[in-house]
């Protein structure tokens, strides 16, 4: 088909402007994806041995607090009432994550009420009082004193980041919860839930319009098909969703990223851990945490005799590397606002989602920031000729 508009991407930012270029404007659209996959990060498939979803690039979680958001991802799946929330380990005991009353009580070997343990976390936390802190370890000092900075968060940055956090910038941290009740929800928002027939099935409902045509394996910048950079731009409008340095050939210097190392192994056990995911806090275990996908759905009659765990390792990316986490220093940053320009100067393409932005956002986000490209761009052009700027 000839395409009235060609989406590079097929992640959630991708596909909610085809779904609704497709829908609401009758546009034939063509998505192209250099992966073998549609759904970008949010892919998920069965784990062969144990038939258990994994999600095959790191846990995603949905959760939201935009209606409008909720009632559009709502039209292509249900949600399960899964409630997500983390454990930690620290020198050999299991902790209620994020840090809550029972966390503290249980580190202090206390009792404490509310008010007794927001005093005793203030006066530790003040070790540091009034002073400007300059690097990720002073400020968590700062921010929840020291027993409990060192406990919990000081070796898990550090593991994070491949990097000692007094060699971090402050500004990587601007708060550190501490919830004073026993509320361990991980998220705060009005809506979660997992999709109920996984990922997958809500990505491919997304792309079911006879309008989109998703052609995989298809990498925009390899000039053998008919969808390549050079054969599209200035032809026909183009969303791009990939990596925005990549898209100007890295002429302003590559963006850096964190990536992580999945280990996959299935384990001759129906239950590893009891719980989806636990995290590592200390030095001594070199992976941050340990994903259990079978816990996302317990409402599934998953087989019990096999479970499959991912243990997860953070360091750096390099060339070649998946880009997950931007790092975003300030030459990152000053490289950005180069790319931000060239992308602005580019006649007929719009650059969105997280690669093309730099910039980390949840799945909800990625949809939020396409329903309002859609609506502030792609329609009113379409509609009325508004140039796609
Ligand atoms: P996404 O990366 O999904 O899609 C971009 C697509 O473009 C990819 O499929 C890629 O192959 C394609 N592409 C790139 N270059 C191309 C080229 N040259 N030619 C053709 N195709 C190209 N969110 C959340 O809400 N809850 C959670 O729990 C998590 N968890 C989580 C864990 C980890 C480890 C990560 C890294 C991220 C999350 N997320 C998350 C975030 C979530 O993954 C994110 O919101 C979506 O991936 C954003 O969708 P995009 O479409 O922007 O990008």
């Amino acid at each position: 088909m000839t395409a009235d508009l060609v989406i590079v991407g097929s992640g959630f930012f991708g596909l909610t402007i085809a779904e609704q270029a497709a829908t609401e404007l009758g546009l034939k659209v063509v998505v192209i994806d250099r992966r073998h996959h549609i759904g970008g990060n949010a892919y998920s498939e069965k784990e062969e041995q144990t038939g258990i979803e994994i999600h095959r690039y790191g846990a995603h979680l949905f959760h939201t607090s935009n209606e409008r958001v909720w009632e559009y991802v709502n039209r292509f799946t249900t949600f399960t009432d899964y409630v997500h929330k983390v454990y930690g380990v620290h020198k050999g005991e299991v902790y209620s994550l994020p840090i809550n009353l029972a966390t503290i009580n249980q580190f202090f070997r206390a009792n404490l009420t509310p008010g007794q343990a927001k005093e005793l976390i203030q006066e530790q936390a003040g070790e540091l009082a009034g002073t400007d802190p300059q690097n990720l370890n002073d400020k968590g000092i700062q921010l929840i004193g020291r027993p409990l900075y060192e406990a919990f968060i000081k070796h898990y940055t550090g593991k994070q980041w491949q990097t000692d956090p007094k060699d971090l910038p402050a500004g990587i941290i601007s708060r550190l919860p501490v919830r004073y009740n026993y509320d361990n929800r991980y998220f705060n928002d009005k809506y979660e839930g997992l999709p109920t027939n996984g990922y997958t099935a809500w990505i491919e409902k997304m792309a079911e319009h006879p309008n989109i045509e998703v052609r995989l394996n298809t990498d925009f910048f390899d000039e053998s098909h008919e969808y390549s950079k050079n054969k599209v731009v200035g032809n026909i409008p183009v969303v791009y969703t990939g990596p925005v340095d990549r898209y100007f050939d890295y002429a302003e210097g590559d963006l850096s990223w964190r990536t992580i190392d999945f280990e996959e192994e299935v384990l001759e056990v129906g239950d590893f851990q009891g719980t989806s995911v636990v995290n590592y806090n200390d030095a001594d275990v070199p992976y941050t945490r340990v994903i259990e996908p079978r816990h996302f759905h317990p409402e599934r009659d998953y087989q019990t005799e096999k479970t499959v765990i991912m243990r997860e390792f953070s360091r750096f990316a390099e060339k070649g590397d998946e880009p997950y986490y931007p790092v975003n220093t300030s030459a990152d940053r000053e490289r950005l606002l180069k790319y931000r320009d060239l992308a602005a100067a580019e006649k007929d393409v719009l650059f969105g989602g997280r690669l093309g932005t730099y910039k980390y956002l949840d799945m909800h986000m990625a949809i939020g920031s396409a329903l309002s490209m859609f609506d502030n761009k792609i329609r009113p052009h379409f509609e009325s000729g508004v140039k796609l700027e």
